[in-house]
C-alpha cells in the first residue's frame, strides 16, 4: 500500500515529514518534490532500500542514481578529491538545480553509482526535500519519480499515474518549480563535460567558472553518447507513446516558414482521417485555428515552457491523438534543456525549416 501525504512547502508540517522520514530510515521509499521534478527516495548508504527504487522505477540496474544532500558537510560523506571548480559551483548554486559528478567515496554502495568510480550529488532547493534528508539523518539517493522511460513527474499526480503501489510514500507538494531536471556537469574533466542541459543554463555555469565547458552532442539531445558518459542517455527517454515530430527552425525571429511547415504536415495527416495535436508557444497559437492545440508557453519565458512541458507530453497520451507536431524553441538559455527534452521524446524525429 502506497500512503500519499500532503504537505504544504509554504507551512511545513514537520510531524509529517518524520513520518516519512522514519520510512526512509527503516529502508523504504518515499516520493519526495523538488524545485526541478519529484524524486523517487531511498537511504543512499542502504544497498536494499536503493534495489527498491530500480525495482518501483523498472530501471536498468547500470543507470545510476542522484545522492541528494542537505547539508555542505554531507558532501565529504560521499565524494572525494572536490575539485576547486567544483567548490566555486556549489558555492553559488547550491541549494539549486545542479547536479556534480564527483570522484565518489568508498562508502557509497555500487548500486547507487551503477558500478561507477564516481558520484552524481545535488542539494535539491526545496524546502521539503531539504527537511525530508535533514530528518532521515542520511544522503537520499533519488531518481525522477516516473516509470522508466516516462516523462519526469511535475505533480503528483503523475507520480500516482506511474508508481501508485510501487512505492511505500508519494509526498504531495503541488506542481514543481521548474519543470525539467537538474543541470548535470562533470567537473573530472577539463574541460568540464555538460552531460545534460536543465535549469542552470551553460552560459550561467561558464560565467561561474570562467572556462569553456564542453557540450557533447548528447547534451543536446542529438544523438546518442557512443559510451557510458552519462550512462542515462543510452536509454530511452520521456517517450509518450504518441508518435511526436518536432519541427525546428533555423532562425527563431522569423517563425512564419515553422509554422507553414506544421500547419502542412498537421493537414497531411488530418487528411488521411488521423487526430493531429500540435505543440505550440502562445506567439504563433493563433496561427494553428481549427487544429486541437497545446499551448507551451512564451518564447519570451522559456521558464513557462519548461514548467509545462512534461504535463504536455503526458497529455499527449491521455488525449487519444494519432500524432503530435511540436514547435521548437531557440538553444539559448532554458532553451537548450527544452530542446534536449523534445528532441529526445520525438525518437530524433526531427524536421528542420
Ligand atoms: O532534477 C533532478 O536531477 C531529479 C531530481 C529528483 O533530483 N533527478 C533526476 O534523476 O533527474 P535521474 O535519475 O532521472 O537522472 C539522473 C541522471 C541519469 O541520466 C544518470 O545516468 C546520470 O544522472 N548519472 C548519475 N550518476 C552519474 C555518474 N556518476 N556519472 C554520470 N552520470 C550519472
Ligand atoms: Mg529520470
Amino acid at each position: 500500500m502506497t500512503k500519499i501525504v500532503k504537505i504544504n512547502p509554504l507551512n511545513i508540517d514537520d510531524d509529517a515529514i518524520r513520518m516519512c522520514a522514519s520510512v526512509i530510515k527503516r529502508g523504504g521509499t518515499v516520493v519526495f518534490p523538488t524545485e526541478t521534478v519529484y524524486g523517487l527516495g531511498a537511504d543512499a548508504f542502504n544497498p536494499r532500500a536503493v534495489l527498491k527504487i530500480f525495482e518501483a522505477k523498472n530501471r536498468p540496474p547500470d543507470n545510476p542514481l542522484i545522492v541528494h544532500i542537505a547539508r555542505f558537510d554531507q558532501l565529504y560523506d560521499v565524494a572525494v578529491d572536490v575539485p576547486e571548480i567544483a567548490w566555486r559551483l556549489i558555492k553559488r548554486v547550491w541549494p539549486g538545480p545542479l547536479t556534480i559528478i564527483l570522484r565518489k567515496k568508498k562508502g557509497v554502495p555500487k548500486e547507487v553509482t551503477g558500478g561507477l568510480d564516481t558520484v552524481a550529488v545535488r542539494m535539491p532547493a526545496h524546502p521539503v526535500a531539504l527537511k525530508l534528508i535533514e530528518f532521515s539523518e542520511t544522503s537520499i539517493a533519488a531518481p525522477s519519480a516516473n516509470l522508466s522511460g516516462r516523462p519526469s513527474p511535475t505533480s503528483a499526480e503523475h507520480v500516482i499515474q506511474d508508481l501508485y503501489g510501487r512505492v511505500d510514500v508519494i509526498i504531495d507538494s503541488g506542481k514543481t518549480l521548474f519543470g525539467v531536471e537538474s543541470t548535470i556537469i562533470n567537473v573530472l574533466t577539463d574541460p568540464p563535460t555538460l552531460l545534460r542541459p536543465g535549469p542552470i543554463t551553460v552560459e550561467q555555469i561558464k560565467s561561474i567558472i570562467g572556462i569553456d565547458v564542453k557540450i557533447p552532442v548528447f547534451a543536446k539531445g542529438l544523438g546518442e553518447a557512443k559510451e557510458a558518459i552519462s550512462p542515462g542517455v543510452k536509454y530511452r527517454h520521456y517517450a509518450p507513446k504518441t508518435p511526436l515530430i518536432l519541427v525546428e527552425s533555423n532562425n527563431y525571429s522569423d517563425l512564419s516558414k515553422l509554422v507553414s511547415t506544421i500547419k502542412k504536415i498537421a493537414l497531411d495527416y488530418a487528411s488521411k482521417g488521423m487526430k493531429v495535436v500540435i505543440l505550440a508557444s502562445r506567439e504563433t497559437v493563433n496561427s494553428y485555428k481549427g487544429f486541437n492545440i497545446i499551448v507551451l508557453g512564451s518564447r519570451n519565458n522559456l521558464y513557462e515552457v519548461a514548467r509545462n512541458l512534461f504535463e504536455s507530453l503526458r497529455k499527449l497520451d491521455e488525449l487519444g491523438v494519432d500524432i503530435a507536431i511540436a514547435e521548437g524553441f531557440e538553444e539559448k538559455g532554458l532553451g537548450l534543456a527544452i530542446m534536449n527534452r523534445l528532441r529526445k521524446a520525438s525518437g530524433f524525429n526531427v524536421v528542420r525549416v
